[in-house]
């Protein structure tokens, strides 16, 4: 039963705010449904067997919150069934507390990003479940850093409810970014501000395969910021700081949750993956900056951490400005692919450029690997990438594509052991989301396979999937295309049918 609204709320307008992140090919699409069999130009491997998810930020009303950052939109999963050569499509809200009352109350009720003093009523779980979709033992988990996971059924999609591993979750968050050891199935994971809003405390927990928790390790921060994703090794586990952080009396007096701290540096945590005691934690020190993703992780043959992650020395997350308000022009933001090695057994805790070595220079984002291959040396990453030169026709697409600026035109795929990069461009009037990879079945060398991600038209306005051979990366093998567009979506993940 709906709970009662309180007799005064703030207003919302029957439309979406006419601001960047609301326009465009970003419009929110709020679509739920089927459609089958997708058109396909080009050949769909017969061997191909699996569903690819993803989610995307999908606000199903207009926010009370004019400036509301992409960040904030309900979960919107997207599931695409591969077999015998042909696709089909479902997508299906995650059934989140808030997105349920605010159905009930045709209208939105949560306020600011992650600041729960600014909602028009109380929840007791105010997630969206927006940035990652995991299957682990048997479900799908919609995973947002500030809460527990909503479990859904892998088919039909449906919600089954917040999923707490039959109590035994210790911590308030959970992130979106678990790690899965390739060998054993375990989910490894940690959630921040685990005590609740501006805590200091970090979790660190394993859960088997069959969703027994092996450990559970409590860790304090030197400072209250957002570790959005992580590494981990055969041994070590690998927690970056970004330098967002979260002061609760500004939450309180209706400001932003995170705030860019340029005289914060970029720490590094360092825990032993197995038996670690509190005590344990190492927090490395590199000058400020800003890490994104991680692509891959592992022990170099002297034991030294090689951990590879997108580095941008300026806030990517503009719309987070400092507590002058300064934030850099979005077009002036350049992420690039780097590798930190960390001895791990140090007493000397700061890093300097002698720890670095940027692996490739370009603009990238949303690197992926062969997942049989996390947590070990390995040799080939997939990620979207920025390359202007390659023939992107800006200023057709500029007036329809949302979001305020372009993001990535391309896909790359570096090999570690050769240095080069190869570069797949999907059109002039095209833009790439987030990549997965497919192992060839049958196969079991790194790499063999396929990549497939989303990619936006801005010419038709409709999305279609891009299916490349690994082994001839520069064209695609087949394009699928949707009757409708997807706006820009967070992370998902490929997983075969058994
Ligand atoms: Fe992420």
């Amino acid at each position: 039963m709906a709970s009662a609204l309180p007799d005064s709320l703030p207003e919302v307008a029957s439309h979406f705010p006419d601001r960047p992140q609301f326009s465009g090919f970003m419009k929110p699409g709020r679509v739920e449904g089927e459609v089958a069999n997708l058109e396909v130009l080009g050949k769909i491997p017969e061997e191909i067997d699996g569903t690819f998810y993803r989610v995307m930020p999908d606000p199903q009303f207009p926010p009370f919150i004019q400036d509301d950052p992409w960040f904030n939109g309900d979960g919107n999963i997207s599931a695409f069934r591969v077999k015998d050569g042909r696709v089909s499509f479902k997508q299906r809200y995650v059934r989140t507390e808030k997105f349920t009352r605010e159905r009930d109350a045709q209208r939105a009720l949560l306020g600011k990003y992650r600041n729960k003093f600014t909602d028009a009523v109380e929840f007791k779980v105010r997630t969206t479940a927006n940035t990652n979709v995991v299957h682990f033992n048997g479900k799908l988990l919609a995973l947002k850093e500030d809460a527990p996971p909503y479990a859904l059924d892998p088919e039909t999609l449906e919600t089954i409810g917040l999923h707490t591993f039959d109590g035994q979750l210790p911590s308030m968050t959970f992130t979106a970014h678990p790690k899965f050891d390739p060998e054993t199935g375990e989910m490894i994971c940690f959630g921040y501000e685990a005590k609740g809003d501006g805590t200091p405390d970090i979790c660190y927990y394993r859960i088997a395969a069959d969703g027994t928790f092996l450990e559970t390790v409590w860790l304090v921060s030197p400072v209250v910021a957002m570790i959005h994703d992580f590494a981990v090794t055969e041994n070590w586990v690998v927690f970056p700081l970004m330098p967002q952080v979260c002061d609760i009396e500004r939450m309180k007096a209706g400001g932003e949750h995170w705030q860019w701290s340029p005289e914060t540096p970029f720490y590094i945590g360092v825990l032993p993956r197995v038996g670690a005691k509190p005590s344990d934690i190492k927090f490395f020190k590199y000058p400020n900056c800003f890490p994104s993703h991680t692509s891959n992780a592992y022990e170099d043959a002297s034991g030294n951490i090689v951990f590879d992650l997108g580095l941008s020395e300026k806030n990517v997350f503009f719309w987070w400005p400092d507590a002058q308000g300064n934030a850099p022009a979005p077009e002036s933001l350049h992420s690039q692919l780097t590798r930190f090695t960390i001895d791990p057994r140090a007493t000397d805790l700061e890093l300097g450029a002698a720890h670095v070595q940027a692996l490739d220079t370009n603009n990238s984002e949303f690197y992926r690997v062969d997942d049989r291959f996390a947590t070990k040396s390995y040799r080939h990453v997939y990620f979207d990438l920025m390359r202007p030169e390659l023939g992107t026709d800006f200023p057709a697409i500029g007036p329809v594509l949302g979001g305020g600026y372009p993001l990535y035109n391309s896909l790359g795929h570096l090999d570690l052991e050769t240095g080069k990069t190869d570069v797949y461009f999907p059109g002039r009037t095209h833009m790439v989301q987030e990549p997965v990879f497919i192992p060839r079945r049958g196969s079991k060398v790194e790499g063999d396979g396929y990549l497939l991600a989303l990619v936006n038209n801005y010419a038709s306005l409709t999305s279609e999937l891009h299916l490349l051979d690994t082994k001839d990366f520069t064209k695609a093998l087949a394009v699928i295309s949707l009757p409708l567009k997807l706006r820009a979506g967070l992370h998902g993940n490929w997983v075969d049918a058994v």
